[in-house]
């Protein structure tokens, strides 16, 4: 009897392999990169990336199982591009995920590159340019993965997607950031802010039904408090995992973060209720009165009736406090992961380094790009790839053992908040100090940053939520956990693109001699290499003789002298400033031919 029910069971999971197999397809995107020009928020047009001559980039849409072919062709003409499609695991596909300079080359004008995977997750996503701070001029979107099985698609009629995002006036490379005069590293101001790369816009609903919204934050830099007047929602998924649906009315939504709520709306039609965004202003340094904070956008019933502003004042966010993603429940209960096997403990601060500029560390390391990706350098090194001297020191490698349990504890040295994305993983969230309704937003203003300790913490939690990108607070920390069951190489950064640049960022090298066992990399890639004049061999100073030899690698600028400080800094800037419009001055005097010997010393100058 035994033998027919195995049997019979086999053979019913075959059937239902098949029937997922047989409904899965390609979805095929041909993406040529241009500048178009665009005016999302009506005060001021400017260049930004499009796709086939378009602006809002196209949303991508795919059923779970499927696989999408992106071919890539780079027509910007002066600027390099890549796309990492944020959240998706790239399980055995490591090559596909983006990141420039780590798991592939940047491909330059002229050159294309085809990135080629199969979607085994579900939820919303986006994608994003990962080369060079390249997402801010708006090479950025959603990537909705539906599923047949989501638990919830009883639940609801409809769905929306909602993305929102801070927007700049300039292009990157004309904004001055990482400069001797801008000696306290601070971010660009946003110009304004998008949702769904516009404003004043209408989500159009019928009274008495419940859709699924699907929020995403594809800014740089500014996290965005959200809500809707006169109605809660249940959350049921946080970054591609499903949880329990938990009721809340204002959630935190830093930069690449998601979250799909489900809203059930009045049996009236009478109003239109806002839509608000209010933004994180914890993190502005300088905040015009011109820039509006918050935005409102409508649930809208009834066409013809008001659609009234936000209530909430001219937007101060110091006194919200949004639901806890730490206390949100998968819906699958995966367990915490055992004890771990490797514990990185980081610390994030920002400094100054000889140069002047402000830039960004883990235990003291500015990430800097090695010569050869990553992945690369895996891929040529053999036995030595477990070793991680050869990727360099200013990448900041940990090599991670095939299916360890691995924490990392982060401690935030800094007095902003970050939030902090692993690639090709969630991971649990097992703890944060402080909570949100703790103090998170106002502890930076304490003189007192707080370290984790290992023998005295909350307890973890029995089912922890898993995400994969989390905020640690100011002068706080955050500890989370995964298993290292996905090989390849990953990055672990600050999500905010201007952090990025200053260097907020280390590489995992997860499980090498597996990823030499599984990777083969397709001929556009090694193309794309050459097109860039980049080498994909050797390590990571380009040496493909001798792998530990790693003179010639690219290092982080040097620190300054002990007994430098950023004030010492700013006054050297004021002073050097100061000078040289003195110096103009007495130029332009000179010049005018009134005094020779006055003339003369300033052309020295000039020209020394
Ligand atoms: Cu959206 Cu490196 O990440």
């Amino acid at each position: 009897m035994a033998i027919p029910t195995r049997i019979l069971l086999v053979s019913f999971a075959a059937l239902i392999f098949f029937i997922q197999c047989s409904r899965a397809k390609t979805v095929t995107h041909d993406f040529n990169v241009t500048w178009v020009t665009a005016n999302p928020d009506g005060l001021h047009p400017r260049k930004v990336v499009g796709i086939n001559g378009q602006w809002p980039l196209p949303v991508i849409e795919v059923d779970k199982g499927d696989r999408l072919v992106v071919n890539v062709y780079n027509a910007l003409g002066d600027k390099n591009t890549t796309i990492h499609w944020h959240g998706m695991f790239q399980n055995n596909t490591n090559h596909m995920d983006g990141p420039s300079m780590v798991t592939q080359c940047p491909i330059v004008p002229g050159a294309s590159f085809t990135y080629n995977f199969t979607v085994n997750q579900n939820g919303t996503y986006w994608y994003h340019c990962h080369t060079d701070a390249c997402y801010p001029d708006g090479y950025r979107q959603a990537l909705i993965v539906h599923d047949q099985d989501a638990f919830f698609n009883e639940m609801y009629d409809e769905e929306f997607t909602l993305t929102m995002s801070d927007w700049y006036h300039e292009l990157v490379e004309d904004i001055t950031f990482i400069s001797v005069t801008n000696p306290t590293g601070a971010e660009p101001v946003p110009d304004s802010f998008l949702v769904n790369d516009t404003q004043n816009s209408s989500l159009a609903v019928e009274p008495g039904k419940t859709y699924l919204l699907r929020l995403v934050n594809m800014g740089a830099f500014v996290g965005m408090y959200f809500y809707i007047e006169d109605h809660s929602f249940q959350i049921v998924e946080m970054d591609g995992v499903y949880t329990d649906p938990t009721e809340a009315d204002l959630l935190y939504i830093s930069v690449a973060q998601r979250y799909s709520i489900l809203v059930t709306t009045k049996n009236s039609t009478a109003k239109n209720y806002p839509i608000v965004t209010v933004v994180d202003s914890s993190l502005l340094d300088a905040i015009q009165p011109t820039l509006q904070l918050n935005h409102t956008n409508w649930l809208e019933y009834n066409t013809t009736a008001d659609h009234p502003q936000a209530l909430m004042p001219a937007s101060d966010s110091s006194d919200l406090t949004p639901f806890d993603d730490m206390t949100l429940i998968p819906h699958d209960r995966t367990p915490l992961l055992p004890d771990p096997d490797i514990v990185i403990e980081i610390t994030a601060i920002m400094d100054n380094l000889a140069n002047g500029a402000g830039y960004a560390f883990f235990n003291n390391i500015s990430y800097t790009r090695p010569k050869v990706p990553t992945l690369y350098s895996v891929l040529s090194s053999g036995d030595l790839a477990t070793n991680p001297t050869i990727y360099g020191e200013y990448t900041h490698p940990t090599v991670l053992g095939h299916n360890q349990v691995v924490d990392i504890v982060l401690n935030n040295g800094d007095t902003g908040s970050h939030p902090f994305h692993l690639h090709g993983h969630n991971f649990q969230l097992l703890t944060r100090f402080p909570s949100y309704a703790d103090g998170f937003f106002t502890y930076a203003d304490t003189d007192n940053p707080v370290t984790f300790n290992p023998s005295n913490h909350s307890s973890f939690p029995a089912y922890p939520p898993r995400r994969d990108t989390l905020v640690v607070p100011p002068q706080g920390y955050i500890v989370i956990r995964f298993i290292a069951d996905n090989p390849g190489i990953w990055l672990f950064h600050c999500h905010i693109d201007w952090h990025l640049m200053q260097g907020l960022a280390m590489v995992l090298i997860e499980a090498p001699t597996q990823i030499q066992q599984r990777t083969t990399i397709p001929e556009d890639h090694w193309a794309a290499c050459s097109a860039a004049g980049v080498s994909g061999v050797g390590n990571a100073a380009g040496n493909a003789e001798d792998l530990l030899d790693l003179s010639g690698e690219n290092r982080q600028v040097a620190w300054l002298p002990a007994g430098f400080t950023t004030r010492g800094i700013v006054a050297m800037v004021f002073s050097c400033v100061a000078a040289v419009l003195g110096l103009g001055v007495v130029g332009v005097y000179g010049m005018s031919g009134n005094n020779e010997e006055c003339s003369q010393v300033v052309s020295r100058y000039f020209q020394g």
